[in-house]
C-alpha cells in the first residue's frame, strides 16, 4: 500500500539521505533514472543535489523544472549499475533495469514503483560548482510504502533496508547497522 504526503510532509523520507535515484523527464517524453548520494538537505522543504553538468539528469531538470527523488532498498542494489551507466538519451534506464513506474502525484515525472518512498521536487536554482552544479528544489509531495512509515513521519531504515554509498564509483553500499544515542 502506498501511502501519500503532501508539500514538505515527505521530506522526512530523506533524513538519513539514503543513495537515491533520481527521475527526470525527456523533452521526448522518456523517463531518465540516474544514481545519486551527494544530496543534502538544505531546509525544511529543500534539498540540493550535486549533479553532473553532463548528466541527462541535469538537463532534464533544467528543460523540465521537476525531478522526483527515489529511495530503494538494498534488493535494488544491483539495478543501480544499470541506472548509472551511460544509456543514451533515447533510451529509458528504467526499462533497461526491468523497473516499473508510477504516475507522478502532481507532477509529470514518474516515479519508481519498486522503491521504498519517493519524494517530488519542484527545481528552484543552480549554484555552479565546477564540473557539477548544485540543483536546489522544493519538496511539493510524494509517497512511501505503508509498511515502512515510522512513527515520525520518516523511513524505517531497519525494515526498508535503505543503502549508502560509501566508496564511489565502486558499486559498494553499507546497510544501517548500530544505533549511537548522543
Ligand atoms: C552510488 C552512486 C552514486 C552516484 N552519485 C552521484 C551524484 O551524487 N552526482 C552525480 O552527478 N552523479 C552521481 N553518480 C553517477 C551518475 O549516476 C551517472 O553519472 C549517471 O550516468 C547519471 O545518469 P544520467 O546521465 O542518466 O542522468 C553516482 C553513481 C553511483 C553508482
Amino acid at each position: 500500500m502506498y501511502r501519500e504526503a503532501n508539500g514538505r510532509e515527505a521530506m522526512g523520507y530523506f533524513a538519513t539521505k539514503p543513495t537515491a535515484i533520481i527521475t527526470t523527464l525527456h523533452d521526448s517524453g522518456i523517463v531518465n533514472a540516474g544514481v545519486f548520494g551527494a544530496y543534502t538537505n538544505l531546509s525544511p522543504s529543500q534539498i540540493g543535489v550535486a549533479t553532473s553538468v553532463k548528466s541527462d539528469t541535469y538537463n532534464n531538470i533544467l528543460s523540465r523544472g521537476e525531478y522526483v527523488i527515489n529511495i530503494p532498498g538494498a534488493e535494488l542494489a544491483g539495478k543501480l549499475r544499470i541506472l548509472a551507466s551511460r544509456i543514451p538519451p533515447s533510451k529509458s534506464e528504467v526499462e533497461e533495469a526491468g523497473l516499473s513506474l508510477k504516475e507522478g502525484l502532481g507532477l509529470s515525472t514518474p516515479s519508481i514503483a519498486e522503491c521504498v518512498a519517493a519524494g517530488e521536487f519542484r527545481f528552484e536554482r543552480e549554484v555552479e560548482v565546477g564540473q557539477h552544479s548544485f540543483m536546489i528544489g522544493r519538496c511539493e509531495g510524494g509517497w512511501i510504502k505503508e509498511r515502512y512509515l515510522d512513527k515520525d513521519g520518516k523511513i524505517d531504515i531497519f525494515k526498508a533496508k535503505v543503502i549508502k554509498d560509501f566508496k564511489y564509483p565502486a558499486p559498494l553500499y553499507v546497510l544501517p547497522g548500530e544505533v549511537v544515542e548522543g
